[in-house]
């Protein structure tokens, strides 16, 4: 039974990899300050703290108990377009948060910290598709940027002190949990409006693509990494590009509602493709993932109808 720490336990990602964890018999540690997560989202069985990362203090105490084998980090400011908005908060919670992390790691390091990156945003105004790890990332938003912080201060603090890591950089996460209140998460978004029979909203033309992966591929790669020996960097996603009017297609047709979308001026900065290799990955590791878009649209349906 390994000891291990999630941050962000309690928000979509993070709460489905603890899920796993558990099940697999690990003593699992929750840290989240519940801004976007949701303690119902907490498996019963994990010891959770409701600590914000930025409070330095606050951490260092929870770690006087603790000696972790693994850490994933999950917590952080998720939305683009917030990042934006207020690009101050964005940068303490995201670059900040993991130097606080950091700092109490390296008096005692685990031996591996999965964080959890961006693929979506890294690779900024490239034309080449899908993105290989080794374009260099140039990201034009303040979230990726911080995310490019946090892996290289993960580098500085695995050559200087021994914290091995691997980043995985994510395609477009969806499925049950995501939080569709909030402005990341197209899919749930769509979803929650079409079964309320409300119109769905798309910024720009709608034929912008993303790399939309399901989140029991990412927790299956997420597993995969803290039981290999492999650090670095890794695209997870699934190397194929939909746009949000195919994804809107796609709901309304199993939905069966036929809700109308409407076209609303596209956001600034707002990639018009987006999409990941994951060539690297499979060399490595031999992950590829399980679920076509259409699938895993399906089982995000289902989930959003029995919730209802
Ligand atoms: N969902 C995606 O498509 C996607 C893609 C790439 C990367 N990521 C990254 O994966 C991670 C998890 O994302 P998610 O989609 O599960 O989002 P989420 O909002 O559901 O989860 C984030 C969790 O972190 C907590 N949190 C936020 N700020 C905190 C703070 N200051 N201190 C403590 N806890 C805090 C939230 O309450 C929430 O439970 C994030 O770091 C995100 O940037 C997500």
């Amino acid at each position: 039974m390994a000891k291990i720490l999630v941050t962000g336990g309690c928000g979509f990602i993070g709460s489905h990899t603890v899920d796993r964890l558990i099940e697999e018999k690990n003593q699992v540690i929750v840290i989240d300050n519940l801004s976007t997560g949701f303690i119902e989202n907490l498996n019963k069985k994990a010891i959770f703290y409701n600590v914000d990362i930025q409070e330095k203090e606050k951490l260092s105490d929870i770690f006087k108990n603790y000696s972790f084998d693994y850490v994933f980090h999950f917590a952080g400011q998720i939305n683009v377009r917030k990042g934006e908005k207020d690009p101050i908060f964005d940068i303490n919670v995201n670059v900040i948060g993991i130097v606080n992390l950091l700092e109490e790691l390296k008096k005692n390091p685990p031996k591996k910290i999965i964080f959890s990156s961006t693929g979506g945003v890294m690779y900024g105004l490239t034309d080449i598709f899908p993105t290989p790890e080794s374009v260099e990332p140039f990201p034009i938003c303040i979230y990726g940027i911080s995310k490019l912080t946090c892996e290289k201060l993960l580098y500085a603090y695995s050559k200087n002190y021994g914290i091995n890591f691997v980043s995985l950089r994510y395609g477009n996460v969806y499925g049950p949990r995501q939080n569709y209140l909030s402005e990341a998460g197209v899919i749930s978004i769509f979803i929650s409006r079409v079964i309320e029979g409300k119109e769905c909203i798309i910024f720009g033309d709608g034929e912008q693509t993303r790399d939309f992966i399901y989140i029991e591929d990412v927790v299956d790669a997420n597993i995969l990494f803290m039981e290999n020996d492999i650090n670095g960097i890794f695209n997870i996603g699934t190397g194929i590009e939909t746009s949000v009017n195919r994804v809107f297609d796609i709901i309304n047709e199993n939905i069966g509602k036929d809700c109308k979308k409407v076209y609303r001026k596209a956001k600034k900065g707002e990639l018009k493709r987006s999409c990941i290799s994951i060539e690297k990955v499979k060399r490595y590791t031999g992950w590829s993932p399980k679920y076509k878009i259409e699938e895993g649209i399906k089982k995000t349906i289902e989930w959003f109808l029995n919730k209802n």
